[in-house]
């Protein structure tokens, strides 16, 4: 541990334990200073759990899963199974044939778009989603329009960044074939009322898709009770590895779904005359799988249930705001992404300082901070401005990383006085 470690090892009013000396990563210097990760949006730092339950894997246990009678094909089935079913413990799936092993969001939403609405869609059929969206939510459905015919449709955004959800209500109507939205904003951190956007999409029978991938690190959630058709998340945003993430789906619509790609796995029965597809979750994961990655999500979902959802959403919204006041003191800030109800991230720019000159000096300060449109290009194209700096913050975080952010964009504002 070091002294910077030392010195945040004291307790946060949200009851949350110190959890820094669980990963490594953080305990470490970078051009001098000890580090300050506020780029968990893009991509969140693993535990030791994690990276213990891989190497674990990859040092004993590894063989292909499903296929083998050997004891290590056995013990790599009995892993990557049982990383299925703490996954679908984790949101609430209502059974494990739900849960599908992607790639990632992208993946996951990709799938749906090509086996599940493709085969239906026709011209005059619309595809909603919204202006926060970010890229892997909105391309996989300009592609299934292009495909199809149907018309790719926007609800719009206010000037605080959130979902005018009213308006996205009223576009609800039999036309619309698929309602594709955010949990949570990754440039701009606004959380969407899903509940009460579904149980009106429900009025016209229209599927919603969920990309959950900013959601599922920060907040309880529970695919049930929001009664989503299907729901998408990422590993590496989790504290998992990269690589891997999770389509779930209800089981009655994954069912009637062909496959999507085919090869190993998804099979029952293969001849040159046809081929028997496998049952779910099989069915969706052709070709030998991510076997660590998927025990390696596990570990995560793991560490996460040992924590506690709620109690990190209690510390990371202690901390967001903290954040949110503390940037806003900051002569010459704009804060971009300022919704009633907001998750771990802030977007910000500061004086007319272009934001990768900003994230340069920060890095030279130890402070990691992503900048840029965040594969989010609509919504900086709605605020009129070509990027931004974005802060972004997970359970490991605390208010002095914050300070260190602030300090660091002082030194920035003086160094671009000059
Ligand atoms: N979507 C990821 C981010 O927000 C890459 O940074």
């Amino acid at each position: 541990m070091n002294e910077h470690s030392q010195k945040l090892a004291k307790p946060v009013t949200s009851g949350l334990r110190d959890c820094r000396s669980d990963f490594p990563a953080l305990d470490q210097e970078v051009n001098g200073h000890s580090l300050v990760y506020l780029d968990s949006a893009a991509s969140s730092q693993p535990p030791s759990a994690v990276i213990s339950a891989v190497a674990e894997y990859q040092a004993h246990d590894h063989a292909n899963v499903h296929r083998g009678v050997h004891t290590l094909s056995h013990r790599a089935t009995e892993a990557y199974e049982g990383a299925r079913d703490r996954a679908q413990s984790f949101i609430n799936a209502n059974t494990r044939n739900e849960i599908i092993f992607t790639r990632g969001t992208t993946e996951a939403v990709n799938l749906v778009a090509q086996s599940f609405s493709r085969p239906t869609l026709k011209p005059g059929d619309r595809i909603l989603i919204t202006h926060m969206e970010h890229h892997s939510n909105i391309v996989p459905w300009q592609q299934v329009c292009e495909q199809t015919g149907a018309e790719l449709v926007v609800a719009p955004i206010d000037g605080k960044g959130q979902l005018k959800t009213d308006e996205l209500i009223a576009q609800l109507d039999e036309r619309v074939r698929m309602l594709a939205i955010a949990h949570v904003s990754n440039a701009l951190g606004s959380i969407n009322p899903l509940r009460e956007i579904i149980s009106n999409a429900r009025r016209f029978d229209i599927p919603v898709l969920v990309d959950g991938a900013q959601a599922v690190p920060h907040m309880p959630v529970d695919v049930q009770e929001l009664d989503c058709d299907f729901y998408a998340l990422s590993g590496h945003k989790m504290f998992g590895p990269t690589g891997i993430g999770i389509l779930y789906g209800k089981e009655a619509k994954l069912d009637a779904m062909p496959p999507w790609q085919g090869g190993g796995d998804m099979i029952l029965e293969v001849s040159f005359a046809g081929t028997t597809y496998n049952e779910l979750p099989y069915k969706f994961e052709a070709g030998t799988p991510n076997i660590s990655g998927a025990i390696g999500l596990g570990a995560a979902i793991g560490y996460l249930e040992s924590i506690g959802m709620a109690l990190i959403e209690r510390h990371e919204s202690e901390i967001l705001a903290y954040m949110m006041a503390e940037l806003d003191k900051i002569d010459g800030i704009r804060l971009i992404g300022t919704a009633d109800k907001k998750a771990s991230v802030q977007s910000f720019l500061l004086d007319d300082i272009h934001p990768h000159d900003l994230g340069t000096i920060l890095d030279h300060k130890g402070v990691a901070i992503r900048t840029g449109h965040h594969c989010a290009m609509p919504v900086m194209e709605h605020f009129s401005i070509p990027g931004t700096a974005r802060a972004s913050l997970a359970l490991y975080n605390n208010r002095d990383d914050v300070d260190r952010l602030t300090e660091a964009l002082l030194v920035a504002k003086k160094i671009f006085k000059k």
